[in-house]
């Protein structure tokens, strides 16, 4: 079977498409996947590009969907031709957050799905949304999973809050078609005047472009009457997180969740404290929340969107398609 390693230190150039050799039958608790597509994550940028090194060989890609093809003993809940997607933490199953790394995450800390077949414990993968397309499959483990966290699982989101996102990444465009669905409100930046004409084809009601208005924030909040928004899903980090705190409501919730800006920079703290507002980190959720999240799917209909596809050969370029940003929604690789 074909699959991609990536040699140290990292890089696009550093991408390689080899043999390896079949991971046989599944053992007890195991099943056996084909795998027919990944989709690509910031995250998965930053391991194949050398920012967040990893072992030398590593197999990348955290999210993983396909087809079961043998079921070893003891498995419960899967059979032989289920359509099954794989989970980002494969040790969090449930409960509380308890992790708080990338050692544990395949296509990071352990070997990802950017190969044609896997054998791995059935806990690793859940069942698909019926009617999702594997590509499709593919975009909720990570970017998926991350939005309805923030806003259904840890946000509480209600019908009638009014949710503000930044971009039209992965991540962000999954949080206003949540957002839509569960009948809230949206306010969508971007810096192209094209993509918001997207996303307000999406359904967004307010469209900001950041790179023209640098007050986006104060905007967003002028919008809501003064009121300030509910929820912002925070994908940028250090250099719109001013801006965030400025757009929303007293009492609201920020999801501190990306790191497109950098890593590190000031807090206007005294805002934040006087608007009594909650400021969480968050690193995508667990196998009970994505179960959750394919239920919610399947009784709206909601489906990802895919900007482009690539072959499994072609990761590089996909990445280098990434890496250009003119990209809206998912980008995929379907083998
Ligand atoms: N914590 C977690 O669980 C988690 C999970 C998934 C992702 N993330 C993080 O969330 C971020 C987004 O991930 P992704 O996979 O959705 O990335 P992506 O698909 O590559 O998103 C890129 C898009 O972000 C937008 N963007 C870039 N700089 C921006 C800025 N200064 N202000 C507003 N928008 C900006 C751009 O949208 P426009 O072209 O419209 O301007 C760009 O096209 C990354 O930092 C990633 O590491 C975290």
């Amino acid at each position: 079977m074909k699959g991609i390693v990536l040699r140290s230190p990292g890089g696009l150039d550093r991408l390689e498409l080899v043999d390896m050799p079949d991971p046989g039958a599944p053992g007890p608790g195991k099943i056996r996947v084909r795998i027919r597509a990944s989709s690509l994550n910031y995250h998965d940028y930053g391991v194949v590009s050398g920012r967040m090194p990893t072992a030398d060989g590593r197999i990348p890609m955290s999210d993983g969907a396909g087809t079961v093809e043998a079921v070893g003993e003891g498995v419960t809940g899967f059979a032989v031709g289920d359509d099954v997607v794989s989970v980002f933490f494969p040790q969090w199953q449930d409960g509380p957050a308890d992790v708080g790394d990338f050692s544990t995450v395949p296509g990071d800390g352990v070997d990802g799905y950017a190969r044609e077949v896997v054998v791995r414990p059935a806990t690793w993968f859940t069942t698909v949304p019926k009617g999702y397309g594997h590509a499709e499959a593919a975009t909720l483990t990570t970017a998926g999973l991350t939005a309805w966290r923030a806003l259904v699982v840890d946000g509480g989101l209600k019908a009638g809050d009014v949710v503000l996102v930044l971009g039209t990444g992965g991540v962000s465009v999954f949080a206003l078609q949540y957002a839509k669905m569960m009948g809230a409100t949206v306010i969508a930046t971007s810096s192209s005047d094209e993509k918001l004409e997207r996303v307000r084809a999406l359904g967004a009601d307010y469209t900001i472009n950041y790179r023209q208005h640098e007050d986006w924030g104060k905007r967003a909040r002028d919008w809501t009457g003064g009121r300030g928004v509910d929820h912002v899903v925070e994908v940028g980090g250090p250099g719109t997180l001013a801006q965030s705190i400025a757009a929303v409501r007293v009492g609201g919730h920020i999801s501190l969740i990306g790191v497109l800006t950098g890593r590190a920079g000031e807090v206007p703290t005294a805002v934040l404290m006087a608007k009594q507002a909650r400021l969480q980190g968050l690193i995508v959720g667990n196998r009970r929340h994505q179960n959750d999240l394919v239920r919610a799917i399947e009784t709206t209909g909601v489906r990802p969107v895919i900007d482009r596809g690539f072959a499994l050969g072609e990761i590089a370029d996909a990445f280098r398609y990434q890496e250009s940003g003119s990209h809206f929604g998912k980008i995929c690789l379907e083998f």
